[in-house]
């Protein structure tokens, strides 16, 4: 592959995976099951973005393995209906056409655990989505480093990755003990969880990987919130939860235990919440995309109501589609909130659009306020879908 024998753009993606493994002491490269690439959304990639991917396709570039993509800046099949400019979808429909000359497969999904893209247990994969790489290494005990775009585009070309980091056992103890000891109702809950956690790593270099005690039950959806807002707050590319994760059990506890408490979370919340915010214009779940059991939800509370604010809930296209069929979409479009489909609230082009938003992801709330510049309110999951509906919608 590196000699040019395989063609232009596999050498290319070669001569990327062996900088990165030199860089990294890789002794190896190693077979990947499954690859996710992010720096889809055009917002983020540009013309220069564009540009790379066009030259990898032109150059004969074929995914080997399972790759899906990262939200794109918009629903590929309704953008207009979310406001999108014209011109910016020319450019975003540009990018994924590339993608898909490579034999990528064009599903937009941070969570592509949900949809199709799921590795088992010890298999090795290269996976680009900061959320998805804490929810495959922890959840599901694959091994995935937190990969760039052109990094993990590179091992979709080639069906490699270099053996460093999260690929090696000796890298996945983990190094400081958190104890919560105290019930999380919600997904939010989780998410700001992750983000105390999150801080607290981030204040200390030496240690990355936590291990958390106390926490008794967690759902799929509670997981991939955690997941998402500690990479979000922490850079933790893997954690382990007693009981709860699958190689929890697996290592010696470390000696430094904090004891988070509720108070922490309190505050961490508050932080979250901008207090001067008078009337919320946006509001969004779906970061990480939703399942179909929180979509259903929505339905639910949604049946036989108007929207008041702009109500997008993102998702993947496959997850839509059962929302579909189950008329989950019907009743949540009658309401007048808008199933976003392959997009979200923070890779969409819609910086100057809205002033604040209501959500219960810690991590939108980071990225809404960094990236977006919006105002954020943090709310439980019910309390964001009355929010749409006009029901108490301040802080
Ligand atoms: Fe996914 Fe967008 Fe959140 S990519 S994790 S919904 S910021």
């Amino acid at each position: 592959m590196l000699a040019g024998e395989q063609g232009r753009a596999t050498r290319k993606a070669m001569e990327i995976l062996v900088a990165l493994g030199t860089i990294y002491g890789a002794e190896k490269l190693l077979p990947v099951a499954s690859v996710q690439v992010a720096g889809v959304s055009y917002d983020n990639l540009g013309d220069a973005g564009l540009h790379f991917l066009n030259e990898m396709a032109q150059g004969g570039g074929k995914a080997r393995v399972l790759t899906t993509l990262n939200p794109a800046g918009m629903d590929i099949e309704n953008w207009q209906a979310l406001g999108i400019d014209a011109d910016f979808a020319a450019k975003q429909e540009k990018v994924i056409e590339a993608f898909a000359r490579m034999n990528v497969i064009t599903n937009c999904t941070c969570t592509p655990y949900l949809t199709g893209n799921v590795p088992h247990f010890g298999e090795h994969i290269a996976w680009a989505e900061s959320s998805a790489v804490c929810y495959a290494n922890s959840v599901l005990g694959a091994r995935s480093n937190r990969e760039g775009g052109p990094s993990a585009l590179a091992a979709a070309l080639t069906g490699r990755t270099p053996a460093y980091g999260m690929h090696l056992e000796q890298n996945r103890s983990p190094q400081i003990t958190f104890q919560v000891d105290f019930d999380l109702p919600g997904n939010d809950d989780f998410g700001v969880l992750g983000k105390v956690i999150g801080d607290q790593l981030q204040s200390r270099a030496e240690v990355s990987i936590p291990y958390i005690r106390g926490v008794v039950r967690a759902s799929l959806e509670q997981l991939k919130s955690f997941s998402a807002s500690l990479a979000t707050y922490g850079g933790a590319a893997l954690f382990h939860m007693e009981s709860i994760t699958p190689e929890a059990g697996r290592f010696e506890l470390p000696d430094e235990v904090i004891a988070v408490s509720p108070g922490e979370l309190e505050v961490a919340k508050s932080q979250l919440t901008d207090s001067e915010v008078n009337e919320a214009d946006f509001v969004s779940l779906g970061c990480p995309h939703l399942s179909i059991k929180e979509i259903a939800r929505i339905a639910e509370l949604l049946e036989g109501k108007q929207v008041v604010k702009e109500f997008w809930i993102t998702t993947g296209r496959p997850t839509k589609q059962i929302a579909d069929r189950m008329g989950y979409t019907a009743t949540i479009e009658a309401s007048g909130a808008k199933i976003a489909a392959d997009t979200c609230c923070v890779v969409a082009p819609i910086k100057g659009r809205f002033t604040a938003l209501v959500t219960d992801s810690a991590k939108a709330c980071y990225y809404a306020s960094g990236k977006n510049q919006f105002q954020t309110i943090i709310k439980p999951f019910d309390e964001v879908v009355y929010a749409a509906l006009g029901e108490g919608c301040a802080p």
